[in-house]
């Protein structure tokens, strides 16, 4: 095939984009069904109670949901900017059908209670075995088509893209080292102290490379494209990059504060968390910035108002980070549904909210239509999940600050106010409200799902899409 005809791969990305409507609705109807267990105790669903379902939930929505996300765009971005098609077709074709095979392991061993017992790195070790191969593949993938671009400046996205590839193989190697006894059961290698220390390097870098730094490949290619417009600064960007996954990788230990880890670990936490802060907010600015000269695009642009609000999530969900880390403000939430409330403004409304508008961006490119099939439904699916978000966070903060006060509320005789089941009473009020934020969430999902099915049965899919050569030697 001749330069100019050479083609992109679209096949590999279009699947992952459908699975990521998919699995969205799977994750967040089981994060829904957690949400009312906890309102309505009686709802236990023999053995699917809160306490299995949870992991199922978190990994559904994590990986399942987050990851065919980052795929999916990953795959798109990579070759759109380097102006070649992906290195290896078969190869990618692999890393689909190796990552719904992790996702479906998860779904049947999650719910029978097969676990290693570490948050977000529960998979058994013969499952972690193939997300090692699936991941070493996707790496072969991605950085062999940087490899071969045909440009000479590799975007910034893929920095953003590749730092989150390499670290996510690093995090689940090292942690998820463990001593098999049965197919189904293994031993960490690490013990005690060194164990959680270990634990919670991943799982702050889990949330810093599985739930940042792919998404931030998102934005940097996605909201100049849907803006029509350059990325703000491109030096911020670098300088972004380097600040980011520096300062990540040392701010673990804030999820150990007042435990047996060594305090000056704690501290290091702490400060740590408290530096990352530029560098969110750098990125931040940075991608809410590129709409300079262009906001009045905000007005009437859908996916331009999922990217924006996605930022503004993303922003003050990293201020709130590094105020937690505090070791003070963190004796209050430690424990609490603020915590919790914290989780959600990034997983909902950075994490959730920058993929939803990617792959409203990228479904009828995929499927040859010059937009959604309706535009409208888009409008209705943002201000639903938006409302959503708003009012499982605010009712997340306030349980969680009230349950922080009851439980340390003492009298003046040294006792203590309020019992724990008092706060667990407080907080059915707040936790009902989150209950209809996750359902509002979820029923924007759906509306997704139904424009995502009207534009598939109006277009046809594209599994090449034809390079077009750069004039100039950019991407
Ligand atoms: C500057 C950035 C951030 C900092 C410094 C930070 C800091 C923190 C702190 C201090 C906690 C509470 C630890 C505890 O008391 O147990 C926490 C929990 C958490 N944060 Fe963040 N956060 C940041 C950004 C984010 C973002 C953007 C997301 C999601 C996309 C996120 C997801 C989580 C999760 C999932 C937990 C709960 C972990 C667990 O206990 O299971 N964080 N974070
Ligand atoms: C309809 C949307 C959702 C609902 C109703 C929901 C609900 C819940 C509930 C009830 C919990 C358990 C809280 C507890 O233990 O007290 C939870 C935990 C969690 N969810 Fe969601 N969720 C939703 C979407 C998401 C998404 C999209 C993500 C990630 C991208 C996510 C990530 C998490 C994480 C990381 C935790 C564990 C938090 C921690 O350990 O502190 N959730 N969710």
């Amino acid at each position: 095939m001749s330069e100019t005809q050479s083609t992109y791969n679209y096949k590999v990305v279009r699947q992952f984009a459908v699975m990521t409507v998919i699995w969205g609705i799977v994750g967040m109807l089981v994060g829904v069904i957690i949400a009312a267990q906890l309102v309505w105790p009686d709802l236990n669903l023999g053995f699917l109670h809160f306490g299995r379902l949870r992991p199922l939930h978190t990994n559904a929505v994590i990986f399942a949901f987050g990851g065919s996300a980052l795929f999916a765009t990953s795959y798109y971005v990579v070759q759109r900017t380097c102006h070649t098609r992906l290195l290896w077709d078969g190869l990618a074709a692999f890393t689909f059908w190796g990552w719904q095979a992790v996702i479906v392991l998860a779904a049947i061993t999650l719910p029978l209670g097969i676990t290693q017992g570490k948050e977000y790195a529960e998979l058994e070790w013969p499952i972690d075995i193939l997300i090692t191969l699936v991941w070493v593949a996707y790496a072969v993938v991605f950085f062999g088509t940087i490899a071969k671009r045909k440009v000479t400046h590799i975007y910034v996205a893929n920095w953003f893209y590749g730092g989150f590839i390499l670290a996510v193989a690093l995090l689940h190697v090292v942690n998820s080292a463990a001593i098999p006894v049965s197919l189904t059961k293994s031993y960490s290698a690490y013990a005690g102290v060194q164990d959680a220390m270990v634990q919670w390097w991943y799982g702050h870098n889990a949330v810093g490379f599985f739930l940042t730094a792919g998404f931030l490949g998102m934005m940097y290619y996605f909201v100049p494209k849907q803006a029509g417009r350059p990325v703000y600064s491109y030096r911020l960007s670098v300088v972004h990059f380097w600040a980011l996954i520096f300062t990540y990788m040392w701010a673990g230990p804030h999820h150990l504060h007042y435990t047996a880890l060594p305090d000056w670990t704690q501290s290091v936490g702490m400060l740590f968390s408290l530096i990352l802060l530029a560098p969110s907010w750098g990125g931040m600015i940075n991608g809410v910035m590129t709409l300079s000269g262009a906001w009045h695009k905000l007005r009437d642009d859908p996916i331009l108002k999922f990217l924006i609000t996605s930022l503004s999530f993303y922003g003050m969900s990293t201020f709130e980070g590094p105020m937690m880390a505090i070791k003070t403000v963190n004796a209050l939430s430690h424990y609490t549904d603020w915590t919790v409330g914290h989780v959600h403004s990034g997983a909902l409304g950075w994490v959730a909210m920058i993929s939803i508008g990617s792959i409203y961006y990228l479904l009828p490119r995929l499927y040859g239509k010059p937009e959604m099939f309706s535009v409208r439904l888009i409008t209705v699916h943002f201000w639903v999940a938006t409302i959503g978000v708003v009012l499982y966070i605010a009712s997340m903060w306030i349980a969680g600050v009230m349950q922080g006060l009851m439980w340390r509320a003492v009298n003046a005789d040294g006792t203590l106010t309020y019992s724990f089941v008092e706060s667990v009473k407080a907080s059915y009020p707040f936790w009902a409200i989150r209950f209809v934020g996750g359902v509002l969430f979820l029923s924007g999902m759906l509306i997704m799902a139904y424009n995502m099915v009207k534009t598939i049965a109006g277009g046809r899919s594209v599994d090449d899409a034809l390079v077009l050569q750069p004039a100039a030697n950019h991407a």
